[in-house]
């Protein structure tokens, strides 16, 4: 049976207050049923979101971390802070952490293995911009990001990858269905060889949204959807949620 996993990016979004009036709203709205459901509000919000997700399905994540558990990092947030706050999943490798930060390949795969050290799952972004897709970059560079983020992996149990590309982030257009199967199956096919016998969810990211959940979902090898706009609106969320688990029942 399928399940998948609905993660919310909410990006620089919602103070403390006003993560409580979203968490609530969501709390409120939909039930997880079988999905893995996980909202990953800014570091302010954490303690807030998680006193409020005492009872409920719905998972906390963190939108990065350090990779060292203390020290003279003016800025930074560690690991054992995170899980101090109740998360249980971290995004590492955004984009927009690559783009605007100067975050790269060998950095981001020290993240990912303190993660794994910790006992918390990487939820590791991967995507090429509009120039590399078409200049036919599009898997080189996938294939890039892959190996130097996943470099030492033994054991990929918890891990997550969320293919995001970085043209379809936030501009309402999202990758075609065919561009999503094709990139999907390749990163599907390039896990598999790496980590036989241990099935890595790969979610898709970029302008996913109530209408077309539905299709993106329905495609081979997409286990879930990390959604950033979309997961600010509890309805719209909630509406993913409920069209995974339509999925799910059929
Ligand atoms: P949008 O859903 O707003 O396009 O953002 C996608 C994203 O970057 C999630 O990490």
């Amino acid at each position: 049976m399928r399940k998948y996993i609905i993660a919310g990016n909410w990006k620089m979004n919602m103070t403390a207050s006003e993560t409580k009036k979203l968490t609530e709203e969501l709390n409120s709205a939909k039930k997880c049923g079988q999905q893995t459901v996980i909202i990953c509000p800014p570091f302010t919000s954490l303690a807030t979101a998680n006193d409020l997700l005492v009872g409920s399905a719905i998972r906390l994540g963190a939108q990065n971390c350090h990779f060292a558990p203390k020290g003279a990092f003016t800025g930074e947030i560690s690991i054992p802070m995170l899980q101090e706050c109740g998360c249980e999943y971290v995004i590492i490798g955004h984009s927009e952490r690559r783009q605007f930060f100067g975050e790269n390949n060998a950095f981001i795969n020290q993240k990912l293995m303190a993660l794994l050290e910790g006992g918390l799952s990487p939820i590791l972004c991967i995507g090429e911009t509009l120039d590399e897709r078409q200049n036919g970059k599009t898997k080189a560079v996938l294939e890039t990001q892959l190996a130097e983020c996943l470099k030492d992996v033994t054991e990929a149990k918890s891990i997550i990858i969320a293919y995001e590309p970085v043209w379809a982030i936030g501009t309402g257009v999202s990758a075609s269905t065919e561009q999503i199967t094709e990139t999907h199956y390749f990163i599907h096919s390039w896990l598999e060889k790496s980590f036989l016998n241990v099935a890595v969810p790969i979610l898709y990211g970029g302008s996913v949204n109530d209408n077309n959940a539905g299709e993106i979902l329905s495609i081979p090898h997409v286990d879930g959807a990390l959604i950033g706009g979309a997961s600010l609106v509890a309805e719209k969320f909630a509406s993913i949620i409920s069209t995974a688990e339509k999925l799910t029942d059929r």
